[in-house]
């Protein structure tokens, strides 16, 4: 069953289209890759799902969530949504983290955001059994860590963290392990697959990497200029790639296997 379906979708800023007449949909609790080169406009149509454009650019096109159509949700409503169904996890977790808080005090923030009436201790108990989740070690004394004084990888782990707090049944992640060296990649990838496989929810991946979705797609769109040049089952545009484009972001993964193997050796060991 579809979660979220996209139809003629467009994003423009004045008279210039980044996202262009596009469609996709992501089953429900299944995985759609999103791949392109730099500026092909994979950003502007997550966030033209979450209705978080920059000022200046303006949606149309049809965004079924679940019967709901997002384009036409006035804003109150879209807030909850984003807040409570639908979760967003970034390139750069040290922007999207409060340098002045402890990443505990934020995680439960976003719980209690998430249920009313919850006390601060229970909250502060969810944020480290989320830690944990992730797989956080000794969580139960880094829950009093500011986000500084986590790696790359850990602080990945604790935007996971927030965005499982809301129980999400879709998670959109933006070139999620852009900024991570290889194998702490590859641990964020099994980490989303894990999550994905607990929790049920959905997972739009974003990224211009293929030896990233190749691991967790099952879907895959390749968009090229706010268009999709391509679109289909992972594997099936992985063996056959019809697009000329599709061939050459292939081939600009040379040794795709090899780094998939590497990808895989390397995985599940935080
Ligand atoms: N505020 C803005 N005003 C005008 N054009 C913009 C604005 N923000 C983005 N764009 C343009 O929209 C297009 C799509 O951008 P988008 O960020 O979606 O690309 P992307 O595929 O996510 O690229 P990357 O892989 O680098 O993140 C780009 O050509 C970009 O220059
Ligand atoms: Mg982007």
């Amino acid at each position: 069953m579809t979660l979220l379906r996209a139809e003629n979708l467009t994003v423009a800023f004045g008279g210039t289209k980044v996202v262009d007449g596009i469609g996709f949909a992501v089953p429900r609790g299944g995985t759609l890759g999103i791949v392109g080169e730099s500026g092909s406009g994979k950003s502007m149509t997550s966030l033209a799902v979450m209705g978080l454009l920059p000022s200046g650019a303006t949606r149309s096109g049809s965004i079924d969530f679940d019967g709901t159509e997002l384009t036409r949700l006035p804003e109150r409503q879209m807030r909850a949504i984003r807040g409570d169904r639908i979760a967003m996890v970034f390139q750069d977790p040290l922007s999207s983290l409060n340098p002045y808080y402890t990443v505990g005090t934020q995680i439960a923030e976003a719980y209690r955001s998430h249920r009313s009436g919850v006390s601060r201790k229970a909250a502060r108990t969810a944020a480290i059994e989320a830690m944990e989740r992730v797989h956080i070690r000794d969580a139960g004394r880094r829950v009093d860590d500011y986000p500084h004084q986590f790696s790359g990888g850990m602080r990945q782990r604790v935007m996971i963290a927030m965005a499982l707090s809301t129980e999400p049944e879709l998670i959109i992640a933006d070139e999620p392990t852009t900024a991570l060296d290889v194998t702490v990649q590859a641990q964020i990838l099994d980490l989303l697959a894990e999550v994905r496989r607990d929790t049920g929810a959905a997972l739009i991946l974003i990224t211009h990497d293929l030896a990233v979705v190749s691991e967790v797609a099952d879907e895959l769109i390749v968009m090229r200029h706010g268009a999709v040049v391509e679109s289909g089952p992972a594997e099936q545009i992985f063996s056959d790639p019809r697009h000329e484009y599709t061939r050459a972001l292939l081939d600009a993964v040379p040794r795709i296997d090899d780094s998939i193997g590497e990808l895989r050796t390397t995985g599940g060991t935080p």
